[in-house]
């Protein structure tokens, strides 16, 4: 089947069988590798990604239920030459190792510092419970956050 979908700003489509998951078709179709593919069960959080500007795993959602639909990935927060804050403060944390994990947190706190700018600490905790990270020990990654939630209420970004 053919889909299409507003994929970063931009409509693209793609012929799809119709069970393939939006994360295959963005992964393998698209061109856009950025959202992880870790356990395609919707455990770990690293295939992250705004659905109609809902944080999505997008391993659990048919590339058909996004046709006519938003959707925002990891890619789209970086430009050509700067990195997205939540990103340089990922950096600065050191909040990064193996790095599969870190697409799809920078989403997930992203989206948190959307919508809530000073989050304390159970609601950083609470919004970040759906993503899994096996080589930080999660303190570096709120590290991370506490960076980016204080510069976006510095009104740097
Ligand atoms: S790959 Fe989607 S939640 Fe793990
Ligand atoms: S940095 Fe390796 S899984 Fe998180």
């Amino acid at each position: 089947m053919l889909i299409r979908m507003l994929v970063n700003g931009e409509w693209r489509e793609a012929d799809v069988w119709p069970g393939s998951s939006l994360l295959f078709v963005l992964r393998e179709e698209l061109g856009l590798p950025g959202s992880k593919n870790a356990c395609e069960q919707g455990e770990c959080g690293s295939c992250s990604a705004w659905l109609d500007g809902e944080l999505v795993c997008t391993c659990l959602v048919l590339a058909a239920q996004a046709h006519g639909r938003e959707v925002r990935t990891v890619e789209s927060l970086s430009g050509e030459d700067r990195l997205h804050p939540v990103q340089e403060a990922f950096l600065e944390a050191g909040a990064v190792q193996c790095g599969f994990c870190t697409p799809g947190l920078v989403v997930a706190v992203t989206d948190l510092l959307d919508h809530d700018p000073a989050p304390d600490e159970l609601t950083v905790r609470e919004a970040l419970s759906g993503n899994l990270c096996r080589c930080t020990g999660y303190e570096k990654v709120f590290d991370a956050v506490r960076l980016a939630a204080r510069r976006k209420q510095e009104g740097s970004w």
